[in-house]
């Protein structure tokens, strides 16, 4: 797998460079505001709630969930999916050690092993360009079976450019098609063809989609 390619050239150094150059990313998906806070602003994490991360990654945001939990509600259950064991293993390395356990699950995100209704909130951020058109709409609509019928999924990434400079980042990506895919069809038509409609949306440079979804 590329990732693990990768981590094996940057040999000791690629955990670092990987947390670095993620959150130095985020700066450009948010412009510049907090990427966390933009997802996880208003989100109500209760007592018994169970949230899921689809392709964590290198777990910035499933630690930023973690603490939002914590503060609020010490008795949620966070969940973290990544095929890529390197990303979990990096991604457990950013925990705090609070009283929250974060269960991870090295899976295929195209085939979730939860049951039907599970989550409160599922997250699936900078995740969808990595995948094909109809895989892009699997994963969503997995997310959408193991979400609970008044649940949220919180969805960010490239979408249809709407801004010079949208139209500018989306050319230079459009030769990698899990990308260009995103940026000519839009979110819209991943999320609605797998029973999801948008209850907020907001955008970022013109490019960047942030979504909170909802069951049709
Ligand atoms: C850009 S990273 C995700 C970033 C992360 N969500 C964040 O907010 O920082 C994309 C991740 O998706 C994972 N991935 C790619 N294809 C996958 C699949 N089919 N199932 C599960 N994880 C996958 C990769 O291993 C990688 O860690």
């Amino acid at each position: 797998m590329a990732v693990e390619r990768v981590h094996r050239g940057f040999g000791r150094n690629y955990s670092g460079f990987i947390k670095i150059f993620s959150r130095l990313s985020y700066l450009l998906f948010s412009a510049g505001a907090d990427f966390s806070r933009l997802l996880l602003d208003g989100l109500r994490i209760g007592p018994s709630s169970r949230v899921l991360d689809v392709g964590c990654g290198v777990g910035n945001l499933i630690a930023d969930i973690q603490k939002k939990a914590d503060s609020a509600n010490p008795g949620a259950a966070l969940f973290a999916v990544d095929r890529s064991w390197e990303m979990i293993k990096i991604a457990r390395s950013r925990l705090s050690a609070g009283p929250r356990r974060v269960y991870f699950v090295a899976c295929d995100a195209l085939n979730l092993p939860f049951k039907p209704e599970s989550f409160d909130i599922s997250f699936t951020v900078l995740f969808l360009h990595h995948l094909m058109p109809e895989p892009k709409i699997r994963v969503l609509s997995e997310c959408r079976s193991a979400l609970k019928n008044n649940g949220t999924i919180v969805l960010m990434d490239m979408d249809k450019p709407d801004s010079i400079i949208g139209m500018v980042l989306a050319f230079s990506r459009r030769h990698i098609p899990m990308i260009s895919s995103n940026c000519e069809l839009g979110l819209e038509h991943f999320f609605k063809a797998a029973g999801l409609r948008a209850k907020w949306h907001m955008k970022k440079l013109g490019i960047f989609s942030y979504y909170r979804l909802e069951k049709l």
